[in-house]
């Protein structure tokens, strides 16, 4: 059987999008399966059983309050309503080092599925600024990520 996995992505001017196809190109190119979703277009019931891996990944938005992006937080509230017990996880967002909660979208999120049971399988992968200047970092994790399957 082949392996596969799944990003689901939330992303305001692009970036995270990009991080997202960037992890892609590397799955795929090791031979995983990878479908990537736009989370406008996901839901928890995308969440099945048949991957070896799922990525989430959110930029960060706010200036007071840590905010996800905000396509992100309808799915990030319905993610209490599902385990994620024996799922591996991995989560990866854009973000400015200069606001107060330096991609916190990543951390909420992480820490979410920690709640409800998840194996976070790798440490997450926060983009600091333009993700074409962190492009050997990504396609690292990336490498990292698919040797978790
Ligand atoms: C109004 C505003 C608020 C932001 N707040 C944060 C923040 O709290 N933490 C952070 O790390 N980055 C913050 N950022 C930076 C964005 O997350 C960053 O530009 C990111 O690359 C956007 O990714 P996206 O295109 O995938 O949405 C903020 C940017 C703007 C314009």
């Amino acid at each position: 059987m082949s392996k596969k996995a799944l990003i689901i992505y939330g992303s305001s001017t692009g970036n995270t999008e990009s991080v997202a196809e960037d992890i892609g190109r590397v799955l795929k190119d090791k031979g995983i399966d990878t479908i990537i979703k736009n989370v406008q277009d996901a839901s928890m019931e995308d969440i099945g059983n048949e991957y070896g891996i799922i990525l989430f990944g959110c930029s960060t938005w706010g200036e007071d309050e840590l905010e996800l992006q905000p396509d992100f937080i309808p799915f990030y509230d319905s993610m209490n309503d599902i385990s994620f017990t024996e799922k591996k996880i991995a989560v990866f967002g854009c973000g400015e080092s200069g606001y107060t909660y330096f991609c916190g979208a990543v951390d909420a999120i992480e820490e979410r599925v920690r709640s409800k049971g998840a194996n976070v399988v790798i440490e997450s992968l926060k983009i600091d600024g333009d993700p074409m200047d962190a492009d050997e970092s990504i396609k690292e994790w990336a490498t990292s990520v698919a040797e978790q399957i």
